[in-house]
């Protein structure tokens, strides 16, 4: 019993670990391109447009995980699905702040 106390503590513990908060994920991963307050940059679009945030989520989903590789969208299936779901709820809220 003592171990699986003990397992369960240290599950706890990475899981608070690797918590990060959306607006850090898309600092992270996004600002570069898009902006850091999503306004875009250059030839990459911004994210607080009326096409952005009238999009269904699982439309951003399906452009987060499979990029737009001719045009130079990453990716970015590599992130946990909920930090990806972190990120399509941040941008979104984005107009509204
Ligand atoms: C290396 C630069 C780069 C990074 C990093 C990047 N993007 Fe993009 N993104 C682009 C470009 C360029 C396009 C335009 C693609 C096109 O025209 O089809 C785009 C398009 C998009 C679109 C579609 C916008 C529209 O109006 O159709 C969304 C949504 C998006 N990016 C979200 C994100 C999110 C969220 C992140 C971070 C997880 C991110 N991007 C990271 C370059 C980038």
């Amino acid at each position: 019993m003592d171990s699986l106390l003990l397992s369960c503590r240290t599950l706890s513990f990475l899981i608070a670990c690797r918590f990060i908060p959306a607006h850090k994920l898309f600092h992270y991963n996004c600002s570069a391109c898009h902006g850091p307050r999503a306004e875009g940059i250059g030839n990459v679009p911004p994210l607080v447009s009326t096409r952005v945030q009238t999009a269904t989520p699982g439309a951003l989903k399906w452009v987060l995980r499979n990029g737009s590789l001719t045009t130079g969208m990453p990716s970015f299936s590599k992130l946990p699905e909920a930090q990806r779901w972190q990120i399509i709820t941040y941008i979104q809220s984005l107009n509204s702040r």
